[in-house]
């Protein structure tokens, strides 16, 4: 069944915070923008913690990723402010810095060599004594054993993140289109858009792919154009600070307990955010086991999250791709665009990758910090990087 409404300039699959993010920058550019979502926002950008923290998450090899989640991380006030007085709603960003801490001496080892790893990367972070950790954050246990002090690292609620986005889109005159995409539709070697689950056709000029882990499953896509992009599920809970009990923590708490790694993010409005679980798994059933672990764990920093209402228990899937960084940039097929594998990192990314992405649609070249990211470093397999990728 073909469409009457006249074909738009961009259509994006995947109503995510991405998506949505380069939907409103794609309108902002003058640009028909439509998304297609049967539920914009429910997926892994619900699930997700909004933790802005690219030097408390530091990875041992990722530096040129880091160099994008910093770009990232730098852009989030002004897109933050941009997206408020579109939107009208806030945005949730909160610039409250991070502190990570270890509880026993081997979690305090792993945290010393973080130091010393963001130290040679020039990385501005302070090591504290037990003492000093709790001076910042009283609640937390006299057992923790030191931790780093990262002032720059911050947060946004991604669930007001993605209503602001919505309601930007909205305003900007995107048009959301509350169906699933049944199949890619190309013709002349060309993506020329999408059919839906009702066998409606909708053209666009080009089509973003921002999926999440459902991006490489997208029947139409021709083989080894968008990598393999695998769920990598997270487990997450959300606790209330009652009035009378806050400040309970000030800032992003991220642990080391017991070699496993867990974060604590307190929102302004009294919700607590402890995740995550992270499971090679395509499930999104919380399990008992889960939420034992991240409460056990929480409560040997925190012993005092005890006396709190647990109000929800949530799963989400982190899209991971092989090299576990994102895919950003024109396909190999034409009018293609990926916007997906964003793994650990979408909420932080978000405004680098609608920057970069509402860029292409406009003809202009991708940023240098963007550049390593796109999917032609995959190869032909569309399974493994080409080449080794420049973490330099
Ligand atoms: N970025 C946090 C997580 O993936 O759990």
């Amino acid at each position: 069944m073909a469409s009457a409404s006249p074909p738009a300039d961009a259509l994006v699959i995947g109503g995510g915070a991405i998506g949505l993010a380069i939907a409103w920058r794609g309108a902002a550019r003058g640009l028909a923008v439509t998304v297609v979502d049967p539920a914009p926002g429910r997926g892994a950008s619900h699930a997700a913690a909004g933790m802005l923290t690219p030097v408390s998450e530091l990875q041992y090899g990722e530096e040129a990723l880091l160099r994008l989640n910093m770009d990232s991380a730098d852009r989030y006030p002004a897109f933050a402010a941009d997206l408020e007085a579109a939107s009208g709603l806030p945005s949730g960003y909160r610039a409250c810095g991070t502190l990570a801490v270890a509880l026993d001496a081997d979690d305090r080892a792993v945290l010393k060599e973080l130091h010393a790893f963001q130290g040679r990367l020039g990385l501005a972070s302070t090591w504290l004594t037990s003492r000093e950790c709790r001076r910042l954050e009283p609640m937390l246990s006299p057992a923790v054993s030191g931790g780093l002090h990262v002032e720059g690292d911050h947060q946004i609620d991604n669930r007001r993140l993605v209503a602001a986005l919505l309601a930007a889109c909205e305003r900007a005159g995107v048009v959301i289109v509350r169906r699933a995409v049944a199949e890619l539709l190309a013709s002349g070697g060309r993506a020329t858009g999408v059919r839906l689950d009702d066998g409606t056709e909708l053209g666009a000029g080009h089509v973003v792919l921002a999926a999440g882990c459902g991006s490489a499953r997208l029947p139409g896509l021709p083989p080894g154009v968008i990598p393999a992009i695998r769920p990598v599920k997270g487990e997450i809970l959300r606790l209330r600070v009652p009035e009378a009990y806050a400040p309970f923590l000030s800032r992003n708490v991220r642990a080391v307990v017991k070699g496993g790694s867990m974060y604590l993010v307190p929102r302004a409005d009294g919700e607590l955010v402890v995740g995550a679980t992270e499971y090679e798994m395509d499930d999104t059933v919380v399990t008992a086991g889960g939420v034992y672990e991240l409460l056990r764990d929480a409560r040997e920093l925190v012993p005092g999250i005890s006396e709190l209402p647990l109000i929800e228990t949530y799963a989400g899937l982190r899209p991971g791709s092989p090299d576990n960084a994102p895919v950003i940039g024109a396909t190999e097929l034409p009018g293609l665009i990926a916007a997906t594998g964003h793994y650990r990192h979408g909420i932080l990314l978000t405004p680098v990758t609608a920057d970069a992405v509402a860029g292409l649609l406009a003809d202009e070249t991708v940023p240098d910090v963007v550049r390593p990211w796109g999917p032609s470093r995959f190869g032909a397999s569309g399974t493994r990087p080409s080449r080794e990728v420049s973490y330099a």
